[in-house]
């Protein structure tokens, strides 16, 4: 009887024959995702397989955005993992996006890892549910509420001041850094967390150490960030059951800690309660001054107490549970606390750097002090020079130099399609 092929091979063969098939397969997979960027004719750095071009950002996403438009020009493109994104630092490309077409860009880009209650903090929020959390916060960043917070900002600075005086009078260096650090950290504290620290002074304060524990969960980078990336639909799921006990610790100290401090407000008569972010978002809960989407870049209290007043009265029902209110408190710590520190030690260098800047700021200051009692959140107008050294500043060295919108449908660059 005449042989058939399959009788002509043997086991090690078909085994051979299976692996390559796999391994093809699995190559295939591994690369697959790779002809999205150029397909829309946008150009960028070769991707490894399965890990995209992550591996340039090893230095952070500063170093490697910047070698990618340098050798790829202002409109190019990378694959982080699997995921393609688009590098846009062409201003017209930018302004398109942010003002034109910006209702194709609300949402950001989710960070899968993120839990309870850094998840419910508005970073992380999408669609009705960002709406309504940010209509509710809105008015607490209004130029009114903002100024009830001044007298907590000018406490941390007056600690600030004496923690330097020691420095200015003995003429030993500082690490300026680490002032700041501990400055911002001490403010975070006072507005969002209702607890007034010197951290300078008592690092090991509970409330100063979780805070730290939890800045450093955000370390980017680590091998599981860098796997996640490359496998988001195996390893998320994986590192979500993953224990964490570091993780825990940290959000049950944080959940805890509000939660006390909500019952302790909510025992206190109203004129003894402090004026805090925190007491902000508490008010928020009755209060029926919510701001619509439209109105969301409103700061001054006149306009949103007006344009309130001019809205049909709609039944409120948008206030926030202690859940999202200690979302929101993580807000000072995920957006607030490095962007600042960073901001005042970039203003320091290029100020030591620049004498002659200095001698002018410091002359705007003095003569501010002849004419005012104090800063606050009006009077600090009257210091453009102040403004332009910040702003400059942020121009030379932006601690938030990349936004990360994700774009929720096809979008065709030039069309507003
Ligand atoms: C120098 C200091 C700061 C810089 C350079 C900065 C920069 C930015 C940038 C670029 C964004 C847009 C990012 C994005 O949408 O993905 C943003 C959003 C945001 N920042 Fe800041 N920020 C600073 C300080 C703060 C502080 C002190 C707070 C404290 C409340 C804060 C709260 C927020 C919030 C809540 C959002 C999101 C708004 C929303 O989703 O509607 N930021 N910031």
């Amino acid at each position: 009887m005449e042989e058939s092929w399959v009788d002509g091979l043997d086991d090690t063969k078909v085994t051979l024959a299976l692996i390559a098939g796999l391994l093809g397969l699995l190559y295939w997979y591994s690369i697959s995702a790779f002809s999205q960027l150029q397909k829309m004719g946008i150009r960028h750095p070769k991707p490894t397989p399965f890990i995209g071009n992550v591996l340039l950002f090893q230095k952070g996403f500063w170093e490697g955005s910047s070698q990618i438009l340098k050798k790829f020009g202002p409109i190019s493109g990378y694959y982080l993992g699997r995921r393609p994104m688009v590098l846009l630092s062409d201003p017209e490309a930018v302004k398109q996006v942010l003002q034109k077409d910006f209702f194709n860009f609300t949402n950001r880009m989710k960070m899968n890892l993120a839990t309870k209650p850094m998840s419910d903090s508005l970073l992380c929020l999408r669609d009705e549910h960002w709406k309504r959390v940010r209509s509710v916060l809105t008015p607490s960043f209004s130029a009114a509420r903002m100024k009830e917070m001044c007298p907590l900002i000018n406490q941390g600075c007056d600690v600030l001041l004496s923690n330097l005086q020691k420095y200015a009078v003995s003429g030993e260096p500082c690490n300026v850094q680490r002032c700041y650090a501990c400055f911002t950290m001490d403010i975070v504290a006072s507005v969002a967390f209702g607890t007034k620290v010197d951290s300078q002074k008592d690092p090991d304060h509970p409330l100063v150490q979780n805070s730290k524990k939890f800045l450093e969960l955000f370390t980017p980078f680590k091998p599981v960030f860098l796997l996640t990336l490359a496998f988001p639909s195996i390893m998320i799921p994986i590192a979500r059951r993953l224990p964490n006990k570091n993780r825990d610790q940290i959000n049950s100290f944080f959940g805890k800690a509000i939660k006390e401090m909500i019952a302790l407000r909510d025992q206190q008569p109203p004129d003894k309660r402090r004026r805090d972010f925190l007491q902000l978002m508490l008010d928020a809960r009755t209060s029926a001054a919510n701001i619509s989407v439209e109105h969301f870049d409103i700061v001054n209290q006149a306009d949103v107490a007006a344009h309130v007043r001019d809205e049909p009265r709609k039944k409120t029902t948008k206030t926030l549970n202690e859940e999202e209110i200690l979302g929101q408190a993580f807000i000072f710590l995920i957006a607030g606390y490095e962007t600042t520190s960073s901001l005042l030690s970039f203003t320091t260098y290029l100020l030591a750097t620049h004498p002659e800047c200095q001698e002018k700021l410091l002359r705007e200051v003095d003569k501010f002090a002849e004419n005012h009692d104090g800063a606050d959140y009006n009077t600090v107008h009257d210091l453009p020079y102040m403004d332009m050294v910040i702003s400059e500043s942020l121009r030379m060295y932006p601690p938030a130099f990349r936004w990360a919108p994700l774009c929720c449908i096809l979008y065709l660059f030039g069309t507003g399609l």
